[in-house]
């Protein structure tokens, strides 16, 4: 059977770890973040997130590392064998084919968002001189309502991340991030540094650590633990596909924490990228979505060597934003390849070519567009498939991982995957087996409560 053949390995712990941080860092902590933060009470929302992401997020990335390392296969194929070999129930695999299917599903919208980087990447180059917030809201207005330039920008950041993935984990993914991650942190050490010196670096600290527990609401709770497993890339197939490219050697749990710290570090340090601009320029930090795209730019404007510090800017956003959506495709395309023995270059490119047409739907469905008016329970393609993944998929998948490695794998199997010391492993199944489903399962359900009352 095609799906029992050896697929590929990381060649170093190094490749993986600088992959599993691509895929982790993107568009969730440069974008999201640093928005969800500010509107959600600053350091209020930044502790919850950080406790998520260690107390819920890291156990499951560990739990998800170790499943796709014991099963070698696709998220899919990895767990329909280890449900059989412990000898429990066949629909465990659903697991599998939510996180497939739900990557899949984010695929589709992430890379228009990536498409609207890469755009901006192009104005940046020449500038944003004469911006001022009118003239920025609608220069993005107009741009996302064009039925062509967000198409042909979707297009190429598929392109891109087509062309990674057609290379396979160690000829693409690996060559990738070996120059890219490193570019991308030199970007950001930058970035901070120079918003730190000329931005206003005291009013940023302030705002993203001086906590506001009086804007803390159920919702930014729950915003703050979506965030965490978004941001982690967790339980929609990439990291679980990650992990089954790892080999026996490699710490597990070592790894994650590694990963988890880099994660969360890397949201601060965007953070503290840019806040000090929008401080120093008097600009409105709580812009949601238009944060990026319609308050830097007037900064950007504005500044001495805009030009050059717009363009590092919405390059550092290209670069991970691409990590992160080629372990988005990653699942999908090791399954089809895992299950049909069709050459991985012509998977990628079918699933890519799906991929592009279910994001042309979110493309087109923003407001004023082709499908601007089309709403399906009241949301616009882009947020009705951001709710299915964000809101259903990802806590369910999560929870079921946790109750999985919890509760349904012998005790044996996960010491042998974790190595770890007898007390910091009995955390960790302390962990997966109450804080995670308790935790995941509250916010599950109060999500569906403020959708069905509300
Ligand atoms: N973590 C990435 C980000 O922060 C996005 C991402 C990649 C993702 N793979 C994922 C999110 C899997 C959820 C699940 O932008």
């Amino acid at each position: 059977m095609a799906g029992l053949s050896q697929h590929a390995h990381w060649s170093s712990r190094w490749t993986f770890l600088l992959a599993a941080v691509g895929s982790a860092v993107g568009l969730g902590n440069i974008w999201k973040f640093p928005y969800e933060a500010g509107e959600g009470g600053g350091g209020a929302f930044v502790l919850v997130y950080l406790a998520f992401v260690f107390a819920v997020g890291l156990p499951v990335l560990i739990a998800e590392l170790s499943l796709g390392r014991r099963g070698q296969l696709s998220p899919i194929g990895s767990m329909a064998k280890i449900a059989n070999e412990e000898g429990r129930s066949k629909a465990w695999g659903l697991i599998g084919w939510s996180g497939v299917v739900g990557g899949f599903i984010v695929i589709s919208f992430y890379s228009v968002v990536g498409g609207w980087v890469l755009a901006y990447l192009v104005k940046a180059m020449s500038g944003f001189s004469g911006y001022d917030a009118a003239i920025s809201t609608q220069t993005f207005g107009t741009f996302v309502a064009d039925p062509v330039s967000p198409i042909i920008a979707h297009f190429a950041f598929l392109a891109i991340t087509i062309g990674i993935v057609a290379r396979g984990v160690t000829g693409g993914l690996e060559k990738a991030v070996t120059f890219l991650m490193p570019a991308l942190f030199a970007l950001l050490v930058g970035m901070m540094i120079y918003s730190g010196i000329t931005g206003d670096f005291g009013a940023a600290v302030n705002f993203l650590f001086n906590p506001d527990f009086a804007k803390l609401t159920i919702e930014t709770v729950l915003q703050a633990l979506g965030l965490a497993f978004f941001s982690l890339s967790l339980a929609l197939g990439s990291i679980m596909t990650y992990g089954s490219y790892l080999t026996k050697e490699m710490n597990i749990p070592r790894s994650a924490v590694i990963i988890a710290a880099a994660d969360s570090g890397v949201a601060l340090m965007a953070g503290l990228a840019i806040f000090p601009i929008v401080f120093a320029f008097g600009l409105e930090p709580g812009q949601s979505v238009g944060l990026v795209f319609t308050t830097l730019p007037i900064a950007f404007g504005q500044m001495t060597g805009g030009a050059i510090v717009g363009t590092m800017f919405f390059f550092l956003l290209t670069v991970a934003a691409v990590t992160s959506s080629i372990s988005l495709l990653e699942p999908a395309v090791s399954y089809v390849e895992e299950r049909t023995g069709i050459d991985r270059k012509k998977v990628a490119l079918f699933i890519g070519a799906a991929a592009f047409a279910l994001g042309t739907l979110s493309a087109w469905g923003q407001g004023g567009n082709l499908l601007g008016d089309v709403k399906i329970l009241g949301l616009d393609f882009m947020s009705f498939k951001d709710y299915i993944t964000n809101n259903i998929l990802m806590p369910l998948g999560g929870m079921f991982i946790a109750i999985f490695v919890g509760w349904f794998i012998s005790r044996k199997t996960m010491m042998e995957e974790l190595a770890m010391e007898e007390g910091t492993f009995k955390i960790w199944l302390f962990l997966v087996r109450f804080v995670c489903p308790v935790a995941i399962g509250a916010v599950f359900i109060s999500i569906l409560y403020n959708t069905i009352i509300a």
